[in-house]
């Protein structure tokens, strides 16, 4: 594996898209480049709150032309694919190929090489990205489940003590913080430094969602609980909660089928230069969100 961990600026600095900006971990990653010095390009669907010296197109993935657009001059790319559906990306990766960009896809650790067919659709979807990107011989950051998904328990533990979801299989859970340093390190590296992978990014230890659940009420002093619905209900709440019903079966199908994962790994340290933090810490950091 390469040394990413002092990512040297060129004389001229790189241009990167990042895509998926506005999202927990684009957001992460575009400061994180500016720090930097790099020139950051944003691709999303609106503009987020503009900072300074970032550049915003405006734009969909599986829109041609503004994916055209967002990639004149772009060295390198973060990319994401939050669709449920890859057959919508051939544009994308005709783009890709034209431009030739350096291409970093965030993928999921819960991709099986060995599989015919993954766990659950979600899954699916990186896989058959993986595949179709191949020819661009993407970095690929296969990322366990981002600590920063417990932001959609905000509402409940605002209104209780009880955090009701589906039941989800235990996973490394990894801080996205720690997501961002890994992508920015393989972003920034010389072209001979790098070694595509795929890395799997992981936190320190296998949690489960009460486990998540207890250590965020630790952070707020608080005795939360988690309770775990049956599939029915979770799904009805999901879908009164406004989701699309193709999520929404989505995620039932990844927390009925998706399988435990007690795989933690050292490539956070590999690549970003500091061994991957506790959700603990990341539920201190982040209380004040849930207050
Ligand atoms: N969360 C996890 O546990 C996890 C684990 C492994 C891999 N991943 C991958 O990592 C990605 C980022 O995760 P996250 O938690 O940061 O997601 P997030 O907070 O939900 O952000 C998703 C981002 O994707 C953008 N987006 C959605 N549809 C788009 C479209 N059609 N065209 C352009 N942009 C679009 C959203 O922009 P808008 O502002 O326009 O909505 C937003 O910036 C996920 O999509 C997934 O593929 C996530």
């Amino acid at each position: 594996m390469p040394d990413t961990t002092n990512p040297t600026n060129s004389p001229c600095s790189p241009s990167i898209l990042v895509t998926g900006a506005t999202g927990n971990l684009g957001r992460e990653i575009v400061g994180r480049l500016q720090a930097h010095g790099a020139r950051v390009r944003c691709l999303a669907r609106d503009q987020a709150d503009p900072h300074p010296g970032v550049e915003w197109v405006v734009g969909d993935l599986t829109d041609a032309s503004t994916v055209r657009e967002a990639l004149v001059g772009i060295d390198a790319v973060f990319l994401i694919w939050p669709l449920l559906d890859s057959a919508v990306a051939s544009d994308l990766i005709a783009e890709l190929t034209t431009a030739a960009p350096r291409v970093v896809y965030l993928s999921s650790t819960a991709v099986d090489d060995q599989a015919a067919r993954q766990s659950d659709p979600i899954v699916q979807v990186h896989a058959d990205m993986e595949a179709l990107l191949a020819d661009l011989q993407p970095v690929v950051l296969r990322s366990e489940t981002l600590a920063s998904n417990t932001r959609g328990w905000v509402q409940q533990v605002r209104a209780g003590d009880v955090v009701a979801g589906p039941e989800a299989a235990r996973t490394a859970v990894v801080d996205e913080r720690d997501v961002a340093d890994a992508a920015v390190a393989v972003l920034l590296a010389h072209h001979d430094q790098l070694d595509h992978g795929p890395y799997v990014l992981t936190g320190p230890e296998v949690l489960s969602r009460a486990d998540q659940v207890a250590h965020l009420g630790a952070a707020l002093r608080r005795d939360l609980r988690f309770q775990a619905l049956p599939t029915d209900l979770a799904r009805s709440r999901m879908l009164a909660d406004g989701r699309p019903e193709p999520l929404v079966e989505a995620l039932i199908a990844a927390s009925v089928w998706r399988p435990e994962s007690h795989r933690i790994t050292d490539h956070v340290e590999r690549l970003a230069g500091h061994p991957a933090g506790t959700f603990a810490r990341w539920a201190i950091d982040h209380a004040s969100e849930f207050i």
